[in-house]
């Protein structure tokens, strides 16, 4: 409260202009939050020619605030450290931190929207699972960087810029978690990174991104037809910890050992990431099997990338695997994972895979 004080009080004075040439006040500009977690964006090399092999989340949220002096034209921005990592080592903890905060900054009505900054490897995966579990129409806008900070064309400070204009935009209201790089918007739900190193690397396949942004406005061409946000039903706030769910990437010679280390794991659920719609090895199949008549729920996606996974085999149905529709395998896992925290109840799970 003192400090949201000090911010009006000093905006009295300071007038400012922002990138359209009007003139603004500080008092009158949106509340954007900057939960930092790392990545790229906060990445450091020792030199601006190297874009691979530097340090992923070494620099604080400060020092990237800092580093676009514009988005003091276009919100009042705070930022806040919720972890410094490579996303490559995201955990369960650090998402149940993440949506808690997002939810009780997003229930002050000063706040209007959240950018997170993210390493881009694992970026869609936390996009979807705040997607379920934060409760407000509110934006909420990952962001990341292919490039480190220290690059030459660096991607990261416009990547942020535009993600806390879209943070701070009345057309992000009600659209879901999304995700912003390299000027185009895209939904939690069907984004995926597609190349290890371009800045072009987020697609929604086949499904289509949302929208642009350009010169920092946003432009919306879609949206999702799937529940998200406000209308989830899952509700992580009170949890300390989301059920085991583990994933099975199926090949030639496949078998049941992963399956059932899995299930020796105590894994309560498992995605198999099956060949094209979600066909399962004549030699997995036992331990599948085995696995979901022990109550571990088995849910078939595919390792394609593209396209359903339905209920196209009476064997398969038989067996009581669900289907895990146009969800890839990491996004399945995180469905299941929310889905395990309300039910056991198999027909309620497919429900929730159609729904979501
Ligand atoms: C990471 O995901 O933290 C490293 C890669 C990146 O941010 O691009």
């Amino acid at each position: 409260m003192l400090r949201k004080s000090l911010i009006v009080s000093l905006a009295i004075g300071a007038i400012i202009l922002n990138s359209s040439y009007s003139i603004v006040s500080a008092a009158d500009l949106p509340e954007v939050k900057i939960l930092a977690t790392g990545g790229t964006i906060a990445g450091s090399a020792p030199s601006n020619t190297q874009m691979t092999g530097y340090k992923a989340g070494a620099l604080g949220v400060e020092t990237l605030i800092n580093a676009v002096p514009e988005l003091k034209n276009i919100a009042v921005v705070s930022g806040e450290q919720i972890s410094n990592i490579g996303s490559q080592d995201m955990t369960d903890d650090v998402w149940l931190k993440l949506a808690k905060r997002c939810n009780e900054l997003l229930s002050d009505p000063d706040v209007k929207g959240i950018v997170i900054t993210h390493g881009t490897d694992t970026l869609e995966e936390t996009a979807y699972f705040l997607n379920l579990t934060v409760k407000s129409d509110k934006p909420v806008v990952l962001v990341g960087a292919m490039r480190p900070a220290t690059a030459i064309s660096a991607d990261g400070p416009v990547n942020l810029l535009n993600a806390v204009k879209l943070a701070a935009s009345p057309k992000a209201v009600g659209k879901g978690v999304l995700v912003a790089l390299n000027d185009e918007i895209n939904g939690a739900r069907d984004v995926t990174k597609t190349n290890t190193s371009n800045v072009s690397t987020f697609k929604s396949p086949e499904l289509g991104f949302l929208g642009y942004i350009t010169d920092g406005e946003p432009y919306f061409y879609r949206e999702t037809t799937r529940k998200h946000t406000k209308e989830s039903e899952f509700d992580v706030d009170n949890l300390a910890k989301l059920p085991r769910v583990d994933i099975i990437y199926t090949h030639e010679n496949d078998d049941r050992v992963l399956i059932d280390a899995s299930v020796n794991a105590g894994a309560k659920g498992i995605i198999y990431a099956g060949s094209g719609m979600g066909s399962i090895h004549k030699d997995a199949e036992p331990g599948l099997v085995d696995a979901q008549k022990k109550g571990v729920v088995v849910v078939r996606s595919s390792r394609v990338g593209n396209g359903m996974v339905v209920a196209n085999s009476e064997q398969y149905t038989k067996e009581h695997f669900l289907n895990g529709d146009t969800l890839n395998p990491q996004k399945a896992r995180i469905l299941l994972q929310l889905a395990l925290t309300k039910t056991n109840d198999l027909n309620e799970i497919q429900r929730m895979f159609d729904e979501y």
